[in-house]
């Protein structure tokens, strides 16, 4: 088979391309057809079958003999802990914890939220719900309190399940006051919680509502697997806008288990059996797919690592992972890189360990740069594949799709769109660009099975923010060219949302924080470039008249705030006072221009701008707080 040929197939017949796809998968009611367009333009896959996540990702593999196979190896340098969890005592403890959550009354459509550092016991709690039908959305330990507290009020979640603490290299985090905050901050109080007591950190449960993980469970029957219709959602997993209002993307249960099951052959290229290894986060949508799900319904092993990419406890950790568990087929985001070949430029490490089993790398959730995958595949030997998706997606929807065919890399480009896409590059106008040209990049609908198929409680904001514009197609809030031979380009996003060390912000989220401020007036948060994060958020705030206080004083607040409001993922590191912001007469905020002059690139002075001096005082504090680097 050649991508040419495997995409040809899906262009000329997706119903029969999908229908075989969803052959893979054992379901208890085979869907009568694959897309449902009732409802259009929110459409549905696999709608009337009926089918069940834990069985096509635990239990089934038991049943086929891969009983005594690893499903989870953890490696956690920061505690300084190996297990392996086979596939038959992954389906007892997701079992048991399913028929415990099930006597407290969980069941099919409640809302479970997960808030777990790098645990097994965090898939154990997603696979959990995935038995019994219930819906968790899993909050990333590195948010504070309040992120917690709007996700809790969105999803009204019947129970939570958390740690008691993550480790992070400089400190333990303790997760159970910042959940106690969060329930205290939130109008919707959960019935239950079920802490996992980790010895690094014991939390005070509170008496009636929090039960401890063991205890809770010590006696439960082992549940059943609930069969759900194909369009049953599996989860909601909230990622930034343009408000500090996340985005609650639900991803429905059947086009999730066929289409997270056809990327681990055919582009990760990797056969049951074989170890996969995502080292990311499960509070990210790469955790979700390439952590939990994918690996185990394929049934690979999957690897849930507990550290950094250097000084846990060197440059050198993610070559010890990779050769001590045979690691086939590896991703991360080019951030980890950038720090991994910072500490160790001559890859001295990678040396030291045998990665005879590592055939392919991957990256995504930023842009991957040149320089990074050069260095990457001069080192490792192996292909460094960009691939380009985002939480709404769910799983790659451009890449060189290696199971099929490598094709040429192109440093720079993710490579081409796989079955399901067909990216195009508008204007502003909706019209096609040339080769070459700039432009927004939108892919005719219906999305393919397993991408997002409404947001949680807020169907209105779903066809707005990616259906309205370019009536027809899914916009994907990034730009970018396809040069002749068909390759995308990312080249930036059209909204408010920054790419962080592979994570992904709102300015809109920090703006509304910083304009909380009881002396700031008005504010900008605009995305810098960074060396190693790829980019940095950097805070201007014009004050409130009359107000005379230090401006060191009240830019330390700002950062205060937004790591206490958004948390230590934002990364939010600088803030400044400025008379002025620059703007259009209009009154919109140039922030793009000042991006430029932090970035040290050239920029036309806007024809539209109010005043242009401003410019020149942004540019002098941008100096002070050292951009352009
Ligand atoms: N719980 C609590 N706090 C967390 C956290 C978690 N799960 N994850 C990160 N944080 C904290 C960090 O401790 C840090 O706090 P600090 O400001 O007190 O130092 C802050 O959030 C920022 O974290 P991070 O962006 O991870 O920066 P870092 O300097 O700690 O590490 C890298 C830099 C490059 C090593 C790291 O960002 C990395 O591994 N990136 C890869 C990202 C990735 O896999 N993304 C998933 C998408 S594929
Ligand atoms: P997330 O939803 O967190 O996965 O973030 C998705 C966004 O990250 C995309 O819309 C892009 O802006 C960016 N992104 C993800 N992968 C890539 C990539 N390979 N190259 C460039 N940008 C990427």
């Amino acid at each position: 088979m050649t991508y040419a040929k495997s995409y040809a197939a899906w262009q000329a017949d997706p119903e029969t391309f999908w229908m075989d796809a969803a052959g893979a998968i054992d379901w208890d009611r085979a869907p009568s057809k694959a897309l449902f367009e009732d409802n259009a333009p929110l459409y549905e896959w696999f709608s009337d079958g009926m089918v069940n996540t834990c069985w096509n990702a635990v239990d089934r593999h038991v049943k086929s003999g891969r009983g005594t196979q690893a499903a989870i190896i953890y490696d956690s340098p920061v505690t300084d802990t190996k297990a392996t969890i086979t596939y038959a005592d992954l389906q007892t403890r997701v079992a048991r914890l399913a028929g415990a959550l099930a006597q407290r009354g969980v069941t099919k459509g409640d809302r479970v939220v997960i808030y777990m550092p790098m645990v097994p016991e965090a898939l154990v709690a997603m696979l959990a719900c995935a038995r019994l039908g219930a819906v968790h959305s899993v909050v990333f330990g590195g948010f504070a309190a309040h992120e917690l507290a709007v996700r809790i009020d969105d999803a009204t979640p019947k129970a939570i399940i958390a740690g008691s603490c993550g480790i992070e290299p400089s400190r333990v985090v303790k997760y159970k006051p910042l959940l106690d905050d969060a329930i205290e901050q939130a109008t919707h109080k959960p019935e239950f919680c079920v802490i996992l007591q980790r010895e690094q950190c014991l939390a005070d449960l509170v008496d009636g509502r929090d039960f401890e993980w063991d205890a809770f469970q010590a006696d439960a029957p082992l549940a059943d697997c609930v069969p759900v219709e194909g369009n049953h959602p599996a989860y909601i997993l909230y990622t930034s806008g343009t408000t500090g209002q996340p985005k609650g993307v639900v991803r429905p249960t059947g086009g999730h288990l066929v289409a997270l099951n056809w990327t681990m052959r055919n582009v990760y290229a990797v056969e049951p059996g074989e170890v996969f290894w995502a080292a990311s986060d499960v509070g990210w949508v790469v955790g979700h797919s390439y952590i939990c799900y994918a690996p185990l319904i394929h049934g690979n092993t999957t690897i849930v690592f507990e550290g950094k990419p250097v000084g846990t406890p060197d440059p050198g950790t993610f070559w010890r992972v990779m050769s001590e568990h045979k690691v086939a087929s590896f991703f991360t985001a080019p951030t980890a890189l950038r720090a991994v070949k910072r500490e160790d430029p001559a890859g001295d490490y990678i040396g030291k360990y045998d990665l005879s089993a590592l055939r392919n790398v991957y990256l995504a959730g930023e842009r991957a740069d040149p320089d990074t995958i050069t260095w990457a595949q001069d080192k490792l030997g192996v292909p460094i594949i960009d691939h380009w998706w985002q939480t709404e997606l769910g799983y790659p929807a451009v890449c060189n799709p290696v199971g099929i065919e490598l094709l040429p890399v192109k440093p720079g480009s993710p490579a081409v769109p796989m079955p399901g896409y067909a990216m195009k590059i508008v204007n502003d106008e909706g019209d096609e660009m040339p080769a070459g040209e700039l432009g927004a990049i939108v892919t005719p609908l219906p999305l393919p099975p397993g991408t997002l198929q409404t947001l949680w409680n807020a169907e209105d904001r779903y066809l707005k923010s990616y259906l309205t514009n370019f009536p027809g197609h899914y916009e994907t809030g990034d730009a970018g060219y396809i040069d002749e031979d068909g390759y995308l380009f990312i080249m930036a996003r059209t909204d408010d949302v920054i790419n962080v060390a592979g994570h992904r912000l709102s300015t809109g989220a920090m703006e509304e924080v910083l304009a909380a401020h009881p002396d700031v007036a008005e504010c900008a948060v605009i995305g810098v470039s960074d060396a190693l994060k790829g980019q940095a958020p950097v805070g201007f705030v014009c004050l409130s008249a009359g107000v005379d206080r230090d401006h060191g004083d009240i830019a330390t607040e700002c950062v205060k705030l937004i790591r206490d409001q958004i948390g230590p993922v934002a990364a939010f590191k600088q803030a400044c006072v400025v008379s002025r912001l620059p703007k259009t007469r209009s009154g919109k905020i140039l922030r793009a221009t000042m991006v430029k002059i932090a970035d040290g690139a050239d920029y036309k002075m806007p024809a539209t701008i109010e005043d242009p001096t401003v410019l020149d005082e942004i540019g002098a504090a941008l100096k002070t707080l050292g951009y352009p680097g």
